[in-house]
């Protein structure tokens, strides 16, 4: 349906689109309803074979659309389908955890308790190869492609610009992205761990994280909040986050990680998260955090790659419903230049990268590639999707390097 003289092109996300032509093109395949008010999560009409209809707040709006069609083609009144409208509040969405979750100490859960999560998340650190970079168009392009969990942080800076691309008309509604946020690891105490939830929480504008993991099982010296970190000078971000004591020494702080938990358990207890995890964490802290702590882990994120698989802790989790999120899964040095990636890909249409990623989800971990590049961004998306065969995987397997140095 194109209106009048009127300009059709809309904000979608943060670019300027021509939704008249996009639902002129559908109608041309001879879908019969408007597609692409909100694409995050498009059901199934079950009268319609074959047509999505949006399942959002868009779904009236393509009812009225619809009525009005047909009242052109047929003449009479408008009548809008009340389609499947009810006052009764929206479907627990897909991606977030139920409230319960965590509520098992001991993790003990096993799989059918674990959290579930979109197959692929998107890295939202401005940390690239020793500089920092704006990240803002690449999430919104991240946003638009159909990734639904975003990797943030205090540390990152950019928590106002998510909240800003989130609240932006197009972009999908808050409960269908996954949004795991972490404290910086000068934040470990009580107050300051709820001072800086609460802050990022501000700048995104929501109520609540879905998740909110330790950014590193070890404390750093408290020497000011972080907020807005990015819009301070270099140097004055380098003395917050990276403190130093008189000698020159990273300056660190007696916090275990048994309380560091406790006082993210407290931030839960608040209501501000709704799950909670533990970033660059060894076995032998989870397995300390089960001990000591009252609610386990939602998630662990570590690096892991080929060079690195981290074949325990990943059964380890799990066996115990935890569920693995993968970052730095592509920036290994050499791991996209290795023949085997390249020869698996070569099978089946995938870059090395996206073999990397096929293979983490493939393995049940939840990959966090960052990119800056569009064509990456949509690519790796896509690569989710694929399985690779068990000769494959061992194939990848085969790469691990027991001598590769984590970051
Ligand atoms: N919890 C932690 O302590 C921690 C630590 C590190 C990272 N992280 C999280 O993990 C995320 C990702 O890690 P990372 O930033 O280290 O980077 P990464 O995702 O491992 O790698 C990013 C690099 O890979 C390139 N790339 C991406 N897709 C590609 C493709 N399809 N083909 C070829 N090259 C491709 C990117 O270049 P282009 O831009 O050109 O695509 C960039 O140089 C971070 O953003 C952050 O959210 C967490």
């Amino acid at each position: 349906m194109v209106c009048g003289d009127r300009d059709p092109a809309v904000d979608v996300g943060r670019e300027r689109r021509n939704l008249a032509q996009d639902v002129l093109e559908v109608r041309l395949v001879g879908v019969p309803h408007a597609v692409g008010i909100d694409l995050a999560a498009p059901e199934q009409d079950p009268r319609v074979p074959g047509v999505a209809v949006a399942a959002g707040p868009g779904q009236p709006v393509v009812a009225v659309c619809n009525a009005i069609e047909t009242a052109a083609d047929e003449g009479g009144p408008v009548l809008v389908d009340d389609y499947g409208a009810t006052a009764d509040p929206p479907a627990v969405p897909v991606v977030s955890p139920p409230r319960e979750h965590g509520t098992d100490r001991t993790g003990s859960g096993g799989a059918k308790s674990a959290l579930r999560l979109p197959l692929i998340g998107f890295g939202c650190s401005r940390y690239r190869d020793g500089e920092y970079v704006d990240r803002v168009d690449s999430i919104a392009t991240a946003l638009d492609s159909g990734y639904r969990l975003l990797d943030t942080a205090e540390l990152y800076g950019n928590d106002h610009r998510i909240g800003e691309l989130l609240a932006a008309s197009g972009a999908p509604d808050r409960e269908r992205v996954f949004v795991l946020g972490k404290p910086w690891r000068t934040n470990h105490r009580r107050e300051h761990m709820l001072a800086a939830a609460e802050g990022s929480l501000a700048d995104l504008a929501f109520d609540a994280f879905d998740c909110y993991a330790l950014h590193w099982p070890t404390a750093l010296a408290h020497r000011g909040e972080l907020r807005r970190i990015a819009e301070l000078p270099a140097d004055r971000q380098e003395a917050l986050a990276f403190p130093e004591d008189a000698d020159g020494t990273l300056a660190t702080d007696d916090v275990s990680i048994a309380e560091a938990w406790r006082n993210l358990e407290a931030v839960r207890d608040r209501g501000l998260t709704r799950t909670i995890g533990l970033c660059n964490a060894s076995r032998e802290q989870v397995e300390r955090v089960l001990e000591t702590g009252s609610v386990a882990p939602a998630l662990v994120q570590i690096e892991r790659h080929p060079y690195l698989p981290r074949t325990d802790l990943v059964s380890f989790c799990h066996d115990r419903g935890i569920r693995v999120v993968a970052h730095s899964p592509l920036s290994a040095p050499g791991l996209l230049d290795e023949p085997a990636l390249a020869a698996i890909g070569a099978d089946r249409d995938l870059s090395p990268a996206g073999v990397v990623l096929a293979w983490n989800v493939s393995r049940g971990v939840v990959p966090i590639p960052s990119s800056t590049a569009e064509s990456h961004v949509v690519d790796n998306l896509a690569a989710a999707a694929e399985r690779l065969s068990p000769d494959e995987l061992a194939r990848v397997d085969a790469l691990c390097d027991p001598d590769f140095d984590p970051r």
